[in-house]
């Protein structure tokens, strides 16, 4: 599974996921991208109701997002550096699995079967952009349902609507870490 969190069309983010993806499907894999701009999410309220069934009481596509997230055995996060983090595209999405979160550290429920694994990648303007916040909130968020950290692919100094195409290398290592990722599964 996909997730692509740059509100930008066809911008550099939407560019690198679709590689891996396409390196995930030859690789043997069904595959699922999911672009964040395209849904209407609302943000986590913090009301906790999540705690007593694991449950969000919000009525949203992460309603579908959820049943994904919770069925992919390999969930790979893609995002712009925007402010030196991710977008909050991205961050709204992490932030409406608290639900994932309680169903694990309230309710000892795991999310997902054995095994999972995922991976970021991230793209900046600067040289070199700040990743680590990035990093850390994926790590994070991984560990609350249940999904190893496995790869990363960071891109500094990439800035202009699909300038990535002009680095055919970096295209070429999106796609073999796409690869990877499933076949490391088997
Ligand atoms: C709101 C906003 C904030 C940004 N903040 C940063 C930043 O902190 N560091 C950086 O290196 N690039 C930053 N950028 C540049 C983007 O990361 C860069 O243009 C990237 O290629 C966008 O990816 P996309 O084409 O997938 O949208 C920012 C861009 C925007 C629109």
């Amino acid at each position: 599974m996909g997730v692509a969190g740059s509100p930008r069309c066809h911008g550099n983010t939407d560019i690198l996921i679709e590689r891996a993806l396409k390196g995930a499907y030859e690789g043997g894999a069904d595959v699922e991208l999911v672009r964040l701009r395209d849904l209407s999410i609302e943000h986590c309220q913090g009301c906790n109701c999540c705690f007593d069934a694991g449950e969000c009481r919000i009525d949203d596509d992460m309603s579908h997002l959820y049943q994904s997230l919770d069925e992919a055995d390999v969930i790979i996060l893609a995002s712009p550096v925007y402010f030196s983090g991710l977008s909050s595209l991205m961050k709204q999405m992490i932030d409406r699995c608290q639900c994932l979160w309680a169903r694990k550290e309230v309710l000892g429920a795991r999310i997902g079967g054995l095994g999972r694994t995922g991976a970021l990648i991230s793209v900046g303007g600067q040289n070199p952009p700040a990743f680590n916040n990035s990093i850390s909130v994926v790590k994070s968020y991984f560990n609350s349902i249940d999904v190893e950290y496995r790869a990363e692919m960071l891109v500094p100094a990439v800035d202009e609507k699909g300038e990535i195409m002009n680095h055919p290398a970096i295209l070429t290592k999106a796609y073999d870490m796409g690869v990877s990722l499933v076949t490391e599964l088997r």
